[in-house]
């Protein structure tokens, strides 16, 4: 059944924290905003979903649950066909999201004051997870030619060999700066890394969301030639819309790790399983190839009507191409407002809540992230409200 992503399905959205009243008040003063921030989507799910999950809650039955070889293999199958991942499907461990495996990993493998590199500007929770355990957090600021960001690699092996530097935390691909990194990129980061003995933890989160020509490259892939000493987590929160149902998944190929994030899991009890993400998994793992690509080609026009409206209505402001994430890394720095006037210009004037870029970190000042995973209307709207807002200056 094809789905429509023109379609704004109607519902209470109160609880979402997109659109929560009380949530918006607090980050932006105001709530009447039209909300482009929390990277999760305004689409309906795909229909076999509803349906699995509707079965599911008529069989009235609610016991603990544990993930089924089931839902494992059917992960491991969706990385091995779509991109040719190998994943021991035995091997796989689950929390209750990436963000809890991150800084549960980084918990058990360093010590309070040990250094965690970052790429910024980057996901600004990484900051978060690592302040509130008491690391240090490293940058590696990636550069910014103009149209597209780039790792600096020099300085990140200047980084690395740092004594106190143990992991680096990579953004793969990036968010908020939309690269998919290539395999030339993933492969100077896995030499420089096991060069000085750095942990990589990769978050492949956005992995599934690529636009042709680029390609997902799980760094898995090319660590294999390099070292097993690497973890990914991941999550199918962003690929198929339902953050607020699933879990997330940890691998690693290193057994050693594998018992100590395992240990891990067990000290906080956060392997207890949820019935509708067990079979919401195994579903959209089994059943979901048509619908991402579907979805795909939605989010490419997309961006593409953004960029040409830009283009004709709104010149100073641009963007990097994205090549994978739903979001859009704008750049308003021609416009010259320091991040405190940028705020109140797209509140006050233009009525958008999008993310500012300064909390992404250094080279964040005077850029803004926007979600445009939503139906066009919605999007058309949002530039409306910016265009007429440029306009007003
Ligand atoms: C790179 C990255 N990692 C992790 C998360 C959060 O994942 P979770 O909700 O599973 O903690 C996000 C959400 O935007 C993200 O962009």
């Amino acid at each position: 059944m094809p789905v429509n992503f023109d379609e704004y399905p109607e519902t209470d959205r109160q609880n979402f924290v997109r659109y929560n009243p009380a949530f918006l008040k607090a980050v932006f003063g105001q709530e009447e905003l039209l909300p482009f921030w929390v990277a999760d989507t305004d689409f309906r799910v795909m229909p076999e979903l509803v349906q699995a999950l509707s079965a599911r809650a008529a069989k009235g039955l609610f016991g603990y649950e544990t993930k089924s070889p089931r839902l494992k293999e059917a992960l491991a199958a969706w990385y091995l066909r779509r991109y040719n991942l190998q994943l021991n499907p035995r091997g796989l461990l689950f929390t209750p999201s990436v963000n809890t495996s991150i800084a549960a990993i980084i918990d058990a493998f360093t010590a309070p004051g040990e250094g965690v590199i970052i790429q910024p500007p980057v996901y600004q929770a990484f900051m978060g997870i690592i302040k509130s355990l008491g690391r240090k957090i490293v940058n590696n600021p990636l550069t910014f030619a103009g149209n597209r960001y780039e790792i600096d690699f020099d300085h990140l092996e200047g980084v690395a060999k740092e004594p106190g530097t143990k992991i680096l935390l990579l953004c793969s691909p990036h968010n908020p700066v939309g690269r998919v990194w290539q395999e030339e990129e993933l492969a100077r980061i896995a030499a420089i890394c096991t060069r000085h003995n750095v942990l990589v933890i990769t978050d492949e989160i956005h992995g599934d969301i690529v636009y042709p020509p680029h390609q997902y490259l799980g760094m898995l892939t090319v660590y294999a030639r390099y070292s097993d000493t690497i973890i990914m987590v991941s999550s199918a929160g962003k690929t198929f819309g339902m953050p607020g149902l699933v879990d997330s998944f940890v691998f690693t190929p290193n057994r050693a790790y594998h018992k100590a994030i395992k240990k891990q899991i067990e000290r906080y009890h956060l392997d207890k399983s949820n019935a509708f993400a067990n079979i919401a998994l195994q579903t959209a793992f089994t059943a979901g190839d048509a619908w991402l690509d579907e979805m795909l080609t939605y989010l490419q026009g997309n961006i593409n009507y953004i960029a040409s409206y830009l283009a004709a209505e709104i010149p100073a402001i641009r963007f990097p191409v994205p090549e994978g994430t739903y979001q859009i890394w704008l750049d308003f720095r021609p416009l010259g407002f320091s991040n405190d006037e940028l705020q109140k210009f797209l509140v006050e004037k233009a009525g958008l809540a999008l993310n500012q870029g300064y909390t992404y970190g250094p080279g964040g000042d005077g850029f803004a992230r926007m979600n445009i995973a939503s139906p066009r209307k919605m999007i058309r709207q949002g530039m409306a409200q910016l265009a007429t807002a440029v306009r007003s200056l």
